[in-house]
């Protein structure tokens, strides 16, 4: 192989730790179809299987032909009870025919790893619902249990919504109302608290690139001494300080959605390719580095960007462009995942050949942005780059030694590496 190739075979963990941890990390998709052009599920299955290295989705719903469609995938799948659908599922009969219809059919061959129960029902203000959403959880998981079936967990996503309103730091962050009890049964079942942080519903003017990951004044906890650089910390902090007022940080944290549009209507606050781009980028990467956040060091956080797709039929244009995907496979752009990795979208497997241009689906959220502060390395928003190279990854187990050795061995066989070292050419 000339030198040229395998340069770039090496290019996208050059120097850059963060950038193996790729392999490993909890990335997965929500996987949304509020549109009438989406391509069949069996393709969608196939396509993530073998193109990307996405390893888990969440669905809003168990849509028979999405669960036979990631049967023998190993993606594992998160499925959801609709909000006008778990009520009943409060008494125990009800939740074990659920899980009759919807689960046993299909499970183990697909792996289905969780259920969500309902959809930011909390923050809702619908007592009827709130009043059966823990007991629907409880049913549930004891339902599995009875089919014995023990590595689903049951749980239900909540939008930032269920902090008590908040302009102050992270530190001040509390729920609205008494969630020790829906956090014991987390701590019991050993199931993670799932959050839908979105610093794009956070924004104001003057936090565009503190939202974005982008260099920025950053926002001072006093309470701390803790120093943000970024909105999405912050954001997940001050769910980890309510947590902890009721005494429950010890419970899992997943981030069940989160993203940001890539088109919108003209004058939105925020909507862009770059910022999509440079949020989702940013965020893959933050999440990937294993640094956690200030109050949570060194923790990392299974994350659903929302969403795969653009999904044409939702209410509104930036609703409709939230995707990474276009309906015919095509991604809208890149997200950047390391520093050298321009010439490698974060998705694929081994090629690239991304276009760009708007596109996917979306859910609404309402989320408290709570300030957070310093700056932060900036991660070039890459337009997608259309050049169709092919490059390798480095096996899961190879070391960072074996890495560097195969590194120097092609910078010292007279190819140019300036470009992949620190302060080189941002491509
Ligand atoms: C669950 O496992 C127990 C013990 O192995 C067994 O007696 C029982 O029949 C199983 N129940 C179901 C629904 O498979
Ligand atoms: C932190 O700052 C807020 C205002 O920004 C102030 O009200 C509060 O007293 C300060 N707390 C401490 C511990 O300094
Ligand atoms: C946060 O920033 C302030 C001001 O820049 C600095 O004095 C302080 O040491 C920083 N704290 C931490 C924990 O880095
Ligand atoms: C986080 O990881 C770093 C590097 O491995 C280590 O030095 C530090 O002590 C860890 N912090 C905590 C709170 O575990
Ligand atoms: C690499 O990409 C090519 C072309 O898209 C595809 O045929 C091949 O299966 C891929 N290989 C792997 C290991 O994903
Ligand atoms: C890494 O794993 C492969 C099999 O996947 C094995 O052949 C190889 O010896 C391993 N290398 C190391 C350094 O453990």
């Amino acid at each position: 192989m000339e030198p040229k190739k395998l340069l770039l075979l090496f290019l996208f963990f050059l120097f850059h730790s963060a950038c193996h941890v790729i392999l490993t990390a909890a990335i997965g998709v929500n996987y949304g179809t509020v549109a009438d052009n989406l391509p069949p599920p069996s393709q969608v299955a196939t396509f993530l299987k073998t193109k990307t290295t996405i390893d888990r989705v969440k669905i809003f719903d168990t849509n028979p032909d999405v669960l036979r469609a990631f049967a023998n995938t190993g993606i594992a799948v998160t499925v959801t009870v609709g909000n006008g659908d778990f009520p009943p599922l409060a008494k125990l009969p009800a939740a074990q025919s659920w899980v009759a219809d919807n689960i046993l059919p299909f499970y183990p061959r697909t792996n289905i790893n969780r259920i969500a129960v309902g959809n930011e029902i909390l923050a809702t203000s619908d007592k009827d619902l709130i009043a059966h959403l823990l007991p629907a959880m409880k049913a549930l998981h004891s339902a599995l249990n009875l089919a014995n079936i023990t590595a689903i967990q049951v749980s239900t996503p909540h939008s930032l919504g269920i902090l008590a309103p908040n302009t102050g730091p992270p530190s001040q962050g509390q729920f609205r109302t008494g969630y020790d009890k829906i956090l014991e049964y987390h701590r019991q079942t050993k199931s993670p608290f799932l959050v839908n942080p979105y610093p794009f519903f956070g924004l104001s003017p003057d936090t565009l690139n503190y939202a974005t990951f982008r260099p920025n004044g950053g926002v001072f906890d006093n309470a701390t001494g803790m120093n943000y650089t970024n909105m999405f910390d912050a954001q997940m902090d001050a769910v980890f300080s309510a947590m902890k007022k009721v005494g429950h940080e010890d419970v899992d944290l997943v981030v069940a959605e989160t993203g940001w549009p890539s088109a919108g209507d003209p004058n939105q606050l925020g909507v862009s390719l770059e910022n999509a781009v440079s949020y989702n980028g940013n965020l893959i990467r933050h999440v990937r580095s294993g640094k956690g956040t200030p109050l949570m060091p060194n923790r990392t956080f299974e994350t659903y960007i929302f969403a795969l797709f653009n999904e044409n039929l939702k209410p509104t244009l930036s609703e409709q462009n939230y995707g990474l995907f276009k309906p015919d496979l095509d991604p809208v752009y890149d997200v950047v995942l390391c520093v050298s990795d321009t010439l490698r979208p974060s998705f694929f497997k081994n090629e690239s050949g991304p276009t760009s241009g708007p596109a996917s689906g979306s859910s609404a959220s309402t989320a408290t942005g709570p300030a957070a502060m310093g700056p932060t390395r900036d991660v070039v928003a890459q337009p997608p780059s259309s050049t169709g190279k092919r490059w390798c990854v480095p096996k899961p187990n190879a070391t960072e030694a074996t890495l560097q050795k195969n590194i120097d061995y092609v910078c010292s066989s007279g190819v140019d590496c300036k470009p992949i070292q620190n302060g080189g050419l941002h491509l």
